[in-house]
């Protein structure tokens, strides 16, 4: 079926948490693994929350997952640090490609918007603060649904947007996240970023610089 949205995903893909690392190299002799390990453990939560009855939110999931890692990582942050950590998730860089995806998907008359775990006024923040919320349509947020990725809910939001599934093309680095795309029948593009063994991606790029020829391939065809 015809490409009719594009949706990224935020963090990991749009949005380099990676940055955190010099964020954490105040509070840590170990900042690298610390983040790793924050990142795996807020995911970690959102699949836990993601059950019925037991949501809380994403600002609250990644509190949390640093609360509990913190000590394996000499880490003693007090309230004003915590506070900090957190507010650094709506202050980070965008990937150097990221506004040449976004651009990539306006010049074929694609309004992208953001799909993603985060709140959605979080995630407007952090798109302002980047730079990059005038390329945003919309933000979905999982917030709404008070679900997780990747549980289909969250992504079938996009059928208020007036499109099928099959019609979305998402855009993600998180090889979860393109894996629960797809089984809630989206087309998928995987955004290599981090290195993943076993994953099997639908399609793949490098970098947003080759989702240009993406788009101009599934285009044709579909003539
Ligand atoms: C997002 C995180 C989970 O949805 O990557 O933005």
């Amino acid at each position: 079926m015809a490409i009719r949205l594009i949706a990224f995903d935020l963090y990991g893909t749009v949005l380099d948490y990676g940055a955190l690392v010099e964020t954490l190299r105040a509070y840590s002799p170990m900042p690298e693994a610390a983040l790793d390990a924050w990142r795996q453990r807020q995911l970690q939560l959102c699949n836990a929350a993601a059950m019925p009855g037991r949501y809380v939110d994403f600002d609250r999931v990644t509190l949390q997952a640093l609360t509990e890692i913190a000590p394996r990582f000499h880490m003693k942050p007090s309230p004003e640090d915590l506070k900090r950590l957190i507010d650094a998730w709506a202050q980070l860089p965008a990937f150097p490609d990221a506004r040449a995806g976004f651009e990539a998907a306006e010049r074929r008359w694609l309004s992208p918007i953001v799909l993603t775990n985060a709140v959605a006024s979080t995630a407007r923040n952090a798109l302002v603060h980047a730079g990059l919320a005038s390329h945003v349509k919309h933000v979905i947020s999982a917030d709404t649904v008070k679900s997780y990725k990747p549980k289909p809910v969250v992504y079938h939001q996009v059928a208020a947007l007036g499109v099928e599934p099959a019609e979305v093309l998402f855009v993600s680095g998180n090889d979860w996240d393109c894996t629960g795309a797809r089984q809630a029948g989206f087309q998928t593009l995987w955004v290599a970023r981090r290195r993943s063994l076993t994953f099997k991606p639908e399609r793949k790029i490098e970098t947003l610089l080759e989702l240009e020829t993406v788009l101009r391939d599934l285009e044709l065809s579909h003539r």
